[in-house]
């Protein structure tokens, strides 16, 4: 018997976990919420290569046989030197859904992410394959934004939103989630943005891990079970599974 691991600079990976939890309710989960060393966005790549290394040592010693990487930021930067670390481990990420945007014919697209996503070579080479002519494309980076989600700091977020999106309001017809801290403050973004489709990928990852494990044949029948483990402090796991219970 083995888990899915999950990982996360911390509670971004909830809109994740909460799409697989439903797409595949008979697995169990281990959730590791890496709140202490949130925000990745701002670190450059040998220190996050070195925390999401020792994530996933955690993740394998405690019995995953997959490890999913709930966060843009992380996957970004370093799912590749992961794959080439841990050669028999299966890695499923996250990407923008900038392609989502492309295939629904949207005319105005704003990609709002961590500092670190925003001016990264996989975003301009998603922007490349994925932008048409007539489509006006935004990259914003949306500064400490999920650092403040992660601190519950909800008039700062509301102040940092304004001033990022004010300008779109009535012509941006959709907003790519560039990071999985913003799929949980959808109802403040549509705030500020009222007549906007906001776009992720949470989904997409879910249907992926599902589709890797049918691949590989370890599809388990087990009692859908979660743990939630977190490296800052314990207090923060109530949250979590009220985040994900709402
Ligand atoms: N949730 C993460 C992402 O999707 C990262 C947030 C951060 O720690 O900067 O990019």
């Amino acid at each position: 018997m083995s888990k899915i691991g999950v990982f996360d600079s911390g509670l971004g990976g909830l809109s994740v976990l909460k799409e697989m939890m439903k797409v595949l309710p008979n697995e169990d989960f281990l959730f590791y919420e890496d709140s202490l060393n949130n925000p990745y966005g701002v670190k450059d790549e040998d220190e996050l290569l070195e925390i999401t290394s020792k994530i996933v040592d955690y993740l394998l010693d405690n019995d995953c046989k997959i490890i999913v990487i709930a966060c843009n930021t992380a996957t970004t930067c370093c799912m590749k030197a992961l794959r080439e670390k841990y050669p028999n481990t299966i890695f499923v990420g996250t990407v923008p859904a900038i392609k989502v945007a492309y295939d629904n014919n949207y005319k105005n697209t704003i990609i709002l992410s961590t500092p670190y996503t925003t001016k990264s070579k996989r975003v301009e080479e998603l922007l490349n394959d994925y932008t048409r002519e007539d489509q006006i494309i935004t990259n914003i980076s949306g500064e400490n934004l999920a650092n403040l989600i992660e601190l519950d700091k909800h008039d700062e977020i509301m102040e940092l939103l304004h001033r990022l999106l004010d300008d779109y309001k009535d012509k941006a017809d959709s907003l790519v989630l560039g990071c999985t801290h913003y799929s949980l403050i959808k109802a403040e973004i549509n705030e500020v943005l009222p007549n906007t489709v906001l776009l992720d990928g949470c989904l997409g990852v879910a249907n992926e891990v599902k589709h890797q494990l049918e691949e590989h044949n370890l599809l388990e029948n087990n009692s859908g079970s979660l743990e939630i483990v977190n490296s800052k402090s314990d207090d923060l796991i109530k949250r979590s599974y009220e985040i994900l219970n709402n």
